[in-house]
């Protein structure tokens, strides 16, 4: 497609069409993948004369870019675009559903929700520029979800924000099919971006858009180049050599995955962040062996104590899956024994939710709603207590922090910053107008509880000197 300027200096033409300036609203649901592909969508509408609105009712366009891991989740969305349909009353706007629910259920949106204008799926997203462009030429109730078939895939990294924080996508898809999740089929088959192309595009990140900090995002990074002999623990070694990137992160592992290479890495690495989340799911061997996943507590247990003997700094943090399908109270009770033994930093749980096509959603389950939440709320405030030991024992240390901006916290106003062990720690100020956005600051932890963390600043190193 074409683009040039009309001779209104604010309209934009594409192909034979003029957009003239639009604004766009997104509603992301899920996880940080979902946030990532709509940082791209914004970026990518830009070029179709579209900017980002925070106000539904400013909108020309609005994009609902959804997930569907929980039942929880679809039934936000389907509410949320049932009120889209007094939007579409009052003014002209178009309305699109994007990401894992579009990917598998776009026909029977279209057809149950007759405000709902186009639809598509999770591997076109870089194809949404056309989408929206054949919207505006005229095509009506559309949907695109087709697959990218190959075992790997390129892209360039979009961010549309000043921040030195930014998610780079490595890998796309899981082939793991866990018997509970829904994401092989709303994400397709594993394929990854190759070593040189993800360095080439950080190294401009860094040179270009003054990012220090990366996450390397995908379903399952620990198989980042399993199909092109390429491995994760060799990209964090090149990434590492990037002059002016402060700090790696990377998210979601399976502990499966986690090869004795990658473990290496988390010794020697400069830059890789002191902290891993890797989701256990359960603690019984019997409950892993129905979700499908392929490890067993002996050897996480082995994992985590292998990472902690490389770098005795890391701090760990987990899923949990309540009340899966015929869980046995001992099989419960297991999970309880996990969190003392494993002394989680935090912990994401959850009631299991029946997904449509999978294995779990055809076992026949004799648990109730009630039983799965009491079990839930035990998982959750057994937790509390260990996290309340395990952040105790930062009181009296120092950490770097990068400071991401302001938060409220006992009734006041304070500066909040990360640890590269990813906990949040809140400080005041030396003055009541020192700034210290996006500055790279010494504080020492004055108190912390399990949810909670304050300290005080001993050094200031201003915007760019990183941790190390
Ligand atoms: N790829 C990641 C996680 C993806 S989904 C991994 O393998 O760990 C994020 C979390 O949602 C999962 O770790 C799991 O704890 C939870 N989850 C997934 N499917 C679920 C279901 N059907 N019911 C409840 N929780 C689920
Ligand atoms: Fe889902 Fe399992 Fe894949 Fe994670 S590894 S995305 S839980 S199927
Ligand atoms: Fe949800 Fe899709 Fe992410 S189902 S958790 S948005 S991969």
């Amino acid at each position: 497609m074409s683009t040039e300027m009309s001779t209104d200096a604010n309209v934009k033409v594409v192909g034979d069409i003029e957009f003239p300036p639009r604004k766009v609203w997104i509603k992301t649901y899920g996880c940080q993948m979902n946030y990532h592909d709509t940082e791209r969508i914004v970026s990518h509408l830009e070029g179709l004369n579209f900017s980002l609105t925070e106000e539904k009712d400013d909108a020309d366009l609005m994009i609902f870019n959804t997930c569907a891991i929980r039942d929880l989740a679809n039934q936000k969305f389907y509410s949320h675009l049932g009120n889209t349909k007094h939007q579409k009353k009052q003014r002209e706007v178009k309305v699109a559903a994007a990401g894992c629910i579009a990917q598998t259920e776009s026909k029977e949106l279209l057809k149950k929700y007759p405000q709902l204008d186009f639809a598509f799926g999770t591997d076109v997203i870089d194809n949404v520029g056309e989408l929206v462009y054949r919207a505006y030429a005229g095509d009506k109730k559309f949907a695109v979800t087709s697959w990218d078939r190959s075992d790997n895939y390129s892209i360039e990294t979009k961010i549309s924000h000043g921040s030195p924080q930014a998610f780079v996508n490595i890998i796309k898809g899981c082939d793991k099919f866990c018997s509970y999740c829904i994401v092989p089929f709303t994400r397709g088959r594993e394929k990854s971006r190759t070593i040189t192309e993800i360095v080439n595009d950080t190294a401009r990140l860094v040179a270009h858009q003054g990012v220090q900090e990366v996450t390397l995002l995908g379903q399952n990074v620990n198989s980042f180049g399993k199909k092109n002999g390429e491995s994760l623990a060799e990209l964090i070694m090149e990434l590492e050599k990037i002059e002016g990137l402060e700090l790696i992160r990377y998210t979601t592992s399976h502990p499966y995955d986690i090869s004795d290479e990658l473990i290496e890495v988390h010794g020697k690495s400069k830059k890789l962040a002191n902290h891993l989340h890797l989701p256990v799911q359960s603690g019984s061997n019997t409950v892993l062996q129905r979700m499908l996943r392929q490890y067993s507590i002996e050897h996480y247990l082995e994992r985590l104590d292998r990472l902690r003997e490389a770098n005795p700094n890391i701090v760990i943090s987990t899923d949990i899956i309540a009340g899966f399908p015929n869980e046995t109270e001992q099989e419960h009770r297991d999970t309880l024994k996990l969190l003392d033994k494993a002394r989680y930093d935090f912990i994401y749980s959850y009631n299991f939710s029946s997904r449509p096509g999978t294995k779990a959603a055809r076992m026949k389950d004799i648990l109730t709603k009630d039983v799965r939440g009491r079990r839930l709320r035990e998982i959750q405030a057994h937790q509390l207590e260990i996290q309340a030991e395990v952040r105790q024992e930062m009181v009296g240390k120092t950490y770097r922090v990068l400071v991401e901006g302001k938060g409220f916290m006992k009734g006041q106003t304070k500066w909040k910053g990360r640890t590269s062990c990813y906990r949040i720690v809140h400080f005041e100020g030396e003055t009541h107008e020192s700034d210290y956005q996006w500055h790279w600051v010494d504080l020492k932890v004055t108190s912390a509880t399990a949810l909670s963390c304050q300290g005080e600043i001993v050094k200031d190193y201003g915007r760019r000197q990183g941790p190390h």
